[in-house]
């Protein structure tokens, strides 16, 4: 890509080795275009706000002829509980059941406090989570290199930095039964959550996890606490028989989760692919977005099996960011991980690997002009709103693709 300063075609090569299994780089988009079918779920707080600059991409995409996507709105969370008193509608269910992607944008906030537990706004992207099974949620930690100050590390800790977090995302301690508070009589109650593991569901997020690396820097590290609790002996022990089967040629490193929590704020570029189980990897995963600067940064992709006869996998792209309710409807929000979740859209749904290096580069290229959300926003930097950066990332897309 000439043109490009170098900084970002050091962060395209580096992008450029992200890309799926059997991804064309360099095939012409197809004349006889496919129309893909996307279910929009803007849910809640600055949910709305940083979807309408991902609605903006799709419908630039449209109409310049580069992709033709369908799209569909939906309600989730706290919005939905408030049109139908759940956390999604059977109707929107089917919606994203038909669906060859869903954006999904963030759901909760303070207003839906006291609404009951099994219809709070959480439960919306759980059960999407868990009745499309989207077991594998990769959560790439990049940090682009005008952001390097804005990480709350030192920037010879974070530049260059280019971790992928695998999350287990349909088991362990998030579904397990029972799942209770009882009421014991004698003014205690007991509460329960069950981490559990079956032998597969390892083995699946395993496989997810070394086939990405093959991809990358050949490295795995597995964290879990197998010095404390049975599914993280179970965990370690099955890992380690996938990787002496399958995947020999990968390196693979064991850690406790907690040790690397600690090195992921240590020294965090000795990570390549991290594989965990859902819990460890919400907490993992919130600590690698502040590496690279924000948690407005951080897109993530939660991805079903590939089904053998379709080559199709349901999936749901979303932010790693909440609902922020504090600075919702204000033009503050960064839409810039809500717009990498749709890039990694267009990667692992859509085989488009080399526009989703451009909407990389495009993001890249206005953080090096210079240009700032009020969460990266440092000294010397121009503040831009939601909408001036989503319009500023397309018109750079547009020059990177004329
Ligand atoms: C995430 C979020 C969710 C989770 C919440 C909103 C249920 O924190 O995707 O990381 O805990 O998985
Ligand atoms: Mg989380």
């Amino acid at each position: 890509m000439p043109g490009l300063d170098p900084g970002i075609r050091h962060l395209r090569r580096r992008l450029d080795c992200r890309v799926k299994p059997g991804n064309d780089e360099e095939k012409p988009e197809d004349l006889t275009m496919a129309t893909h079918k996307l279910l929009l779920l803007p849910g809640d707080g600055i949910g709305p706000e940083v979807m309408g600059e991902v609605k903006r991409l799709i419908d630039w995409l449209n109409a310049a002829g580069i992709a033709k996507f369908e799209t569909d709105t939906g309600l989730v969370g706290g919005s939905a509980y408030d049109a139908h008193k759940v956390s999604i509608s059977e109707g929107d269910m089917a919606k994203a059941l038909a669906a060859d992607a869903i954006i999904f944008g963030a759901v909760g906030g303070p207003k839906w406090d006291a609404v009951p537990y099994e219809v709070r706004p959480e439960a919306g992207l759980l059960r999407l989570r868990k009745d499309l099974a989207l077991f594998a949620n990769l959560r790439p930690a990049v940090c682009y290199p005008a952001l390097a100050d804005a990480s709350s590390l030192k920037r010879e800790a974070v530049e260059g930095l280019d971790i992928m977090i695998v999350r287990e995302l349909t088991g362990g301690v998030y579904f397990g039964e029972p799942k209770t508070i009882t009421d014991l009589g004698n003014g205690q109650k007991r509460a329960v959550d069950t981490q559990v593991y079956d032998t597969y569901e390892i083995e699946r997020i395993g496989r997810v996890a070394f086939e990405l690396a093959r991809k990358r820097k050949n490295k795995v590290t597995s964290m879990e606490k197998r010095n404390v609790m049975k599914s993280g002996v179970l965990w370690n022990e099955v890992m380690t028989a996938v990787h002496k089967r399958e995947y020999p040629d990968v390196t693979l490193e064991h850690q406790l989760a907690d040790s690397g929590g600690m090195m992921l704020v240590k020294a965090p570029k000795q990570f390549d692919v991290i594989v965990t189980d859902n819990l460890f990897g919400d907490m993992l995963s919130d600590i690698a977005a502040m590496l690279t600067g924000s948690l407005g940064m951080l897109p993530s992709a939660s991805l079903g099996e590939v089904d053998v006869k379709s080559r199709k996998r349901k999936a749901l792209y979303e932010p790693v960011h909440g609902s922020a309710p504090d600075i919702a409807g204000k033009g503050l929000a960064n839409p810039i991980a809500m717009i990498s979740s749709f890039g990694m859209a267009l990667r692992y749904s859509f085989d488009m690997g080399a526009l989703a290096d451009k909407v990389d580069a495009a993001i890249a290229a206005v953080l090096a002009s210079g240009l700032r959300t009020a969460d990266i926003k440092s000294e010397g930097t121009t503040a831009a709103s939601t909408t001036q950066m989503g319009e500023a990332i397309l018109k750079e897309l547009q020059k990177l693709h004329a």
